[in-house]
């Protein structure tokens, strides 16, 4: 692998304006560290198509991510993490990290029965990644998916709370819940949105997993191992990237960045 200079941004890309709640982690994380955020706004959702559609997609978005010095790359996505990791690992001469082992990871230091249910897209609970990750790390772990198609609407309209989505949220984790977990990985970008509904229903009794804080900890991680942290006292840029419609995604960014995005710059974003 070729060594990246530590000047290099962060990249991270997801399918729209979920893999902002892993950006923001990030950049809390690391303020010195700039950051290069590509939503492919053109082609979301990701969850609802075949791997090899994800596959180019994710393809397309590294390919011009990394043409704009970037040290290490986050797919911020959990549908790309599931169905691109290995792909793009293969593919780019720089570290790229995914979410989905971070938090299989922090689900298993979370849970003491085994009991892991795990929520997201469709194309990440029908992959099985979350499954297959957790129970390589716990082999004795029992792990139980179920798919939420409705969340990622429900959170982009900011439908927060109140009856309906509580009873969506009820609706969806009915047999998670009967199978007596003690540990929810909210694994779609989107869902650290519904948290607060998410565990009003779970009960306190049940941990709830955001991938988004562990993942951060792993960019630590990972430049440190590297040595491409910069020095504390630089302020990093932010720069917000989108495949169509930035207008739309400055107004929604801004709940998932927790913070105004000052611009977004339209890309082309081709199939590669
Ligand atoms: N970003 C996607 C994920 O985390 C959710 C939205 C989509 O389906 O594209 O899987």
């Amino acid at each position: 692998m070729n060594r990246p200079s530590s000047h290099g941004a962060i990249g991270v890309f997801d399918s729209g304006v979920g893999g902002l709640t892993v950006c923001r982690r990030i950049a809390e994380t690391l303020p010195a560290e700039s950051i290069v955020y590509l939503g492919d706004t053109a082609r979301v959702p990701y969850g609802s198509k075949s791997a090899n559609t994800v596959i180019r997609y994710a393809t397309a978005c590294a390919q011009l991510l990394s043409r704009r010095n970037i040290k290490l790359l986050v797919v911020a996505c959990n549908t790309a993490s599931a169905f691109a990791l290995e792909t793009l690992q293969q593919q780019l001469p720089i570290p790229v990290l995914g979410v989905v082992t971070p938090g299989a990871l922090a689900a298993c230091n979370c849970s003491t029965s085994g009991r892991i249910g795990v929520i997201g897209t469709r194309g990440v609970i029908e992959s099985g990644v979350y499954e297959a990750t957790i129970r390589r790390l716990w082999p004795d772990a029992q792990v139980f998916g179920k798919a939420c198609p409705l969340f990622v609407p429900f959170a982009e309209e900011g439908w927060t709370e109140g009856p309906i989505i509580k009873d969506v949220v009820r609706t969806y984790l009915d047999a998670l819940l009967q199978a007596d977990i003690d540990t929810l990985v909210l694994g779609c970008t989107h869902y650290p949105l519904l948290r607060h509904v998410i565990a009003e229903v779970a009960g306190s009794h049940v941990r709830l997993v955001d991938s988004a804080e562990e993942t951060a900890r792993d960019v630590v991680r990972v430049l440190g191992e590297h040595d491409m942290v910069l020095p504390a006292d630089e302020q990093g840029a932010h720069t917000f990237l989108v495949s169509d419609c930035p207008d739309g995604f400055m107004d929604l960014g801004a709940q998932f960045f927790g913070r105004p995005l000052e611009r977004v710059e339209w890309v082309d974003v081709c199939d590669g």
